[in-house]
């Protein structure tokens, strides 16, 4: 049987008779961990030697709280946010994202290309004009060749004032989709500004690129995918659950308290995960750790109603304290609210990745 996260996070980090387990079943744990973490192996790319991107470092703050924790689920399409920097050295206008990371079982939501619009360099010709707007399209290349027609795929056009010295994003959703399918079609995007009567505008209009300009303006794709991972019970923090809480802040004294613990009842008690202590915190940006919670207790006759119990716990219960049948055990003190957590961290390509993990923090406790 699969274990659950709480079951593995146990092993991994509760005192006592777990000091003297094994190097393999700490090593499987870690291995069955990343896998509930969705990967095969922990990302190699250290976090220490980049800076993030403000943009997803803001939106993981966006929809995460304290500790990890979900805060609007709502704002994320899918599950996943990828974001790639320009790998594209050459060409002020032509840009290229690697996106080898991207998995087949990937469903494309939405892609946009985030360019660092620089303030132009407006020509004695340009300032006669009243009107200072540009038109600005991103086109996927098709073909080396892409003065002819058939070189290149219109993706989004807009227009903007020359003036203007700040992000633009533009849709690339049909290029993406194209390049997760067929690696080898990616040759890459090319931007083409133009006045609004037709003439180019290469010159005077400028985009910030990774080799001339600080990392905060670097070229970026965004790409929102789910990988159809999805948890059973998931509810967001803000829906506050009623949480019978014990806080038992001494790791020594929650062994010793086992038997008290038996006589509160079914409680909730804090589980911290500690990225530092896992050995995840080199690929990890954010959170540090998160507090999974455990449940614990008995789940004798009578069930109060502060023990949450079903109707099948609570006549499971009065069978076992009445001995009606043999052979039947009081019901499980086991999480019945879980939400979800955020994490943010590098992957193996120095892409910085924002996604969301169902069921991993019991909410609340209950006897089931
Ligand atoms: C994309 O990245 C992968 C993995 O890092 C690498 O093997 C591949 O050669 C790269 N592709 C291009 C076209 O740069
Ligand atoms: C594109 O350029 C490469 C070499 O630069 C050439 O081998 C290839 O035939 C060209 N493809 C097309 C469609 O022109
Ligand atoms: C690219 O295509 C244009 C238009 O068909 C043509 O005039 C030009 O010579 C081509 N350039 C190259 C390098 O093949």
């Amino acid at each position: 049987m699969f274990p659950s996260v709480g079951a593995l996070l146990l092993l991994l980090l509760c005192p006592g008779p777990s000091h003297g387990r094994s190097p393999q079943i700490r090593s499987e744990a870690l291995k069955r961990l990343l896998e509930v973490f969705g990967m095969e192996d922990a990302p190699q790319s250290p976090v220490a030697t980049r800076q993030p991107p403000q943009y997803m470092l803001d939106l993981y703050h966006t929809v995460t709280g304290a500790d990890g924790v979900t805060k609007q689920p709502e704002l994320l399409l899918g599950n996943t946010v990828r974001s790639f920097l320009d790998r594209a050295r050459n060409q002020r206008l032509e840009f290229f994202f690697n996106l080898s990371s991207v998995a087949k079982s990937e469903t494309i939501l939405a892609a946009e290309l985030h360019l660092f619009k620089l303030r132009g360099r407006l020509s004695q010709d340009l300032r006669q004009h009243r009107h200072l707007f540009c038109q600005v399209s991103v086109y996927q290349i098709l073909d080396n060749n892409t003065s002819k027609a058939e070189g290149k795929r219109l993706l989004s056009t807009r227009i903007l004032p020359v003036h203007d010295n700040t992000w633009e994003v533009f849709t690339i959703t049909n290029a993406v989709y194209d390049w997760t399918q067929n690696k080898e079609s990616n040759k890459g995007l090319l931007v083409i500004v133009q006045t609004l009567a037709g003439h180019k505008l290469h010159n005077y209009i400028r985009f910030a690129t990774g080799r001339d300009h600080h990392s905060s303006k670097h070229p970026m794709v965004v790409l929102f995918t789910d990988d159809e991972r999805r948890g059973t019970a998931t509810f967001t923090s803000r829906e506050t659950p009623f949480i019978r809480e014990v806080t038992l802040h001494d790791k020594a004294s929650q062994s010793r308290n086992t038997r008290s613990a038996n006589l509160l009842g079914c409680l909730r008690y804090p589980l911290y995960v500690d990225f530092e202590e896992i050995g995840w915190s080199g690929w990890i940006i954010s959170p540090r750790g998160y507090n999974a919670y455990h449940c614990k207790g008995a789940c004798v006759f009578p069930l109060g109603q502060n023990m949450r119990p079903t109707n099948h716990a609570t006549v499971q219960s009065i069978i076992n304290a009445l001995k009606l049948t043999k052979g039947v055990a009081t019901p499980c003190c086991i999480p019945d609210k879980l939400f979800s957590i955020n994490l943010l961290y590098f992957d193996d390509d120095e892409n910085v990745v924002l996604k969301q993990y169902d069921d991993m923090v019991a909410g609340s406790c209950g006897c089931r």
